[in-house]
């Protein structure tokens, strides 16, 4: 049966915040042109959400080109009278000299606050270096964001691999459609075990286009609810609008009870 949102759960929601969305035009796999953008808008505006942080791909959109890029969206959202606020980020990738290309001002952060969204190899082992990086970008005063943690085959593994990390204070995303959506193999079996054990504190969509994982997010804080109660579902939304206002957040100690 489909989820209609009459039996939702969740309602008197404030407007939502996704924060990771290839919603820039033409400069990574996301929006291929302006016209996808407005579409992207509509839906997300359409499901709640009132800001969306723009996260291009580094590796495909350089830094200094990302302001201007989010302001012309912003004109398009104006221009269409939509009631959304689109921010500046971008979606880092896992180097092992991560640390000196963002001393060399390669990244921007979410919003411009301390946090930065990253991303670590989907397949492949774990990068050694990880936890030394995290460590040095705590020390220059930024604060990563591990982006869809879901999705990784380590973790898919054995998601205990994550418990380090969230010691460490990083903020672990989840991709709204491994928990609501048609997520690749593995991913909602990784998602409902890390909401179930307070092993994740944020969902976004990560959406690349209107269609295929589009701008959604309250159908996944549904099944937040379902899977770890309606108040961790509501922590999960106030994190994103903290994250956003660049406001620390308190990660849950994580309660591992079982393997995947
Ligand atoms: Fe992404």
């Amino acid at each position: 049966m489909s989820v209609s949102p009459e039996n939702y759960r969740l309602h008197d929601l404030p407007p939502l915040v996704d924060l990771h969305c290839h919603l820039i035009p033409g400069v990574d796999d996301g929006a291929h042109d302006e016209a996808e953008s407005l579409r992207m808008m509509q839906v997300a505006l359409a499901d709640g959400i009132g800001t969306i942080a723009a996260t291009p791909h580094a590796h495909r959109c350089p830094a200094n080109r990302v302001p201007e890029k989010v302001a012309r969206l912003n004109e398009i959202a104006q221009e269409n009278r939509l009631d959304l606020r689109i921010v500046p980020g971008i979606e880092v990738r896992y180097d092992p000299n991560l640390f000196s290309r963002f001393e060399a001002g390669e990244f921007l952060t979410l919003n411009d606050t301390r946090y930065m969204l990253l991303e670590l190899y989907l397949s492949g082992s774990w990068p050694k270096r990880v936890m030394e990086t995290i460590a040095e970008l705590h020390e220059a005063g930024v604060w990563p964001v591990l982006a869809h943690a879901e999705r990784y085959e380590d973790v898919q593994h054995d998601p205990a691999i994550l418990l380090d990390v969230i010691a460490a204070g990083v903020p672990v995303q989840l991709n709204a459609d491994s928990l609501a959506g048609r997520p690749e193999r593995g991913a909602r079996e990784a998602a409902e075990y890390l909401v179930s054990n307070r092993m994740a504190h944020l969902v976004a969509s990560d959406a690349h286009n209107s269609r295929w994982r589009p701008p959604l997010l309250h159908a996944a804080f549904e099944r937040v609810a379902e899977l770890a109660g309606e108040e961790y579902a509501r922590t999960m939304i106030a994190n994103a609008t903290a994250i956003v206002a660049g406001e620390p957040i308190a990660l849950p100690r994580p309660d591992v009870v079982s393997r995947l």
